[in-house]
């Protein structure tokens, strides 16, 4: 048992500033697409957004792909192309991002939530059953922090039930079920870029699929309701209600450069994680990320929980968790709360306050029984009260050594916690 001195409570800092570099590490590749894009004249949906496609097209293993200016509008296409209409109620996990929850109000359908499974913080299958109802058309099934949902589980639901399946891939980038990758599994697919992602872009993102009627239908609310994409002949015809998602060149230029090195940094990030299981393992109080088979996980983000028991401590869980991640910061690690609300428990669900008027819910009886009470999703109230998270040190360029700094300090913390004083 170590007595050190917490850097919270003076003594010295574990892992030494600036040792955590920034994500996402940008070279030489890096600065020639962009700035061979800057110089091209053609900024809109340009050259680099047609080879950005099919690279990821290829990387991923998916037919058609469709690039986007967010992964929220890629979820929007899906659901679209998944044939959802208004009123129509699409399941989703009650613990994820906003987006992966108001894609469905966008169509102005209805989001119905499932509890998460407290292991691996993804959807539940076991509860999916009970909350189909006779308007139910889709599940958006989400590989949160880059563990894959179990695929198998959730399509063979779908498929007694006649449902259509959305996956948010938006942080699953190369996370593979049963040696196939995200995006594959279900009837599309939605990946983001945004600055945090396993692929950097700044924003952007990627629609995904393997069926060419869904893509066509995705390409319509893509671009304005058109039936052609800019580089095509376009007769800028209206053919359904579309949306202004597409993205532009000088984006696709650096995803393109990043591309081109996603399998290298997904490497990297196994390594780092493996640092850490294998460190932090039997630690008292850690409730470490959990993968039910290797190459599962992409580790885009390695969170924890605290097993308040096992600490002995059975006050307001979330004063501990916030003292345990001020003093991983303090020891220079960079945790912190991912999601600090369930996603019944925002306002927009609970007031039902989406397009004005009471609608999607109150339109033709659509939302008669819906309701959103975030006691009836106990894993993902224990799982908010409890969890943190990081991203930055098992990315590149950190490597191995950035990684056994971090453990020490997750070690120094939970062997001193009864220094630990919440506020
Ligand atoms: C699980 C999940 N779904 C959806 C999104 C939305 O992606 P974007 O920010 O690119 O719209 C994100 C990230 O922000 C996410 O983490």
């Amino acid at each position: 048992m170590s007595t050190k001195i917490l850097a919270v409570n003076g003594g010295k800092r574990t892992v030494p500033e600036g040792m955590i570099k920034n994500w996402p590490p940008v070279d030489e590749t890096d600065r020639e697409l962009v700035m061979k894009s800057l110089m091209g004249g053609s900024h809109a949906f340009g050259p680099n957004c047609e080879a950005f496609q099919k690279e990821y097209a290829k990387w991923n293993g998916s037919k058609y792909t469709i690039f986007t200016n967010s992964g929220t509008a890629a979820l929007h296409m899906g659901i679209y192309a998944c044939g959802v209409g208004a009123g129509d109620h699409v399941l989703v996990p009650a613990y994820s991002w906003s987006s992966s929850a108001t894609c469905i109000l966008h169509h102005n359908a209805i989001p119905i939530f499932v509890d998460i499974d407290f292991a691996t913080i993804n959807i539940d299958t076991d509860k999916i059953e009970a909350a189909i109802t006779p308007r139910t058309k889709a599940i958006v099934v989400v590989h949160l922090h880059g563990l894959s949902a179990n695929m198998e589980k959730v399509l063979a639901v779908a498929k007694k039930h006649k449902l259509k399946v959305i996956e948010d891939a938006c942080q699953g980038h190369g996370a593979e079920f049963r040696g196939r990758k995200t995006g594959n599994w279900g009837d599309c697919g939605a990946f983001s870029f945004n600055q945090n992602k396993c692929l950097c872009t700044g924003e952007g993102g990627m629609f995904v699929t393997n069926n060419e009627e869904m893509y066509k239908d995705a390409l319509k609310l893509w671009s304005f309701g058109e039936t052609s994409t800019p580089s095509e002949k376009r007769d800028y015809h209206a053919y359904a209600l579309g949306w202004m998602y597409r993205g532009s060149d000088l984006v696709a230029a650096f995803g393109r450069a990043q591309l081109a090195k996603i399998d290298k940094y997904i490497d990297m990030q196994n390594e780092n994680a493996a640092v850490l299981n294998k460190r932090l393992k039997g630690v008292k109080g850690l409730i470490l990320p959990y993968e039910p088979e290797r190459g599962m996980h992409n580790w885009y983000n390695y969170t924890s929980r605290i097993d308040m028991k096992a600490i002995g401590w059975d006050g307001d869980p979330q004063k501990m968790r916030n003292a345990v991640m001020k003093a991983l910061n303090a020891e220079g690690v960079p945790v912190g709360v991912w999601q600090s609300f369930a996603l019944p428990d925002m306002t927009v669900f609970k007031a039902k306050n989406a397009y004005g008027h009471g609608c999607p819910w109150s339109c033709n009886g659509a939302g008669d029984g819906v309701e959103y009470k975030i006691e009836n999703y106990p894993m993902s109230i224990k799982h908010v009260d409890t969890h943190f998270g990081m991203t930055t040190p098992l990315r590149a360029p950190n490597r191995l050594d950035v990684a056994e700094k971090v453990a020490d300090a997750f070690i120094k913390v939970f062997e001193n916690i009864k220094e630990i004083v919440p506020e």
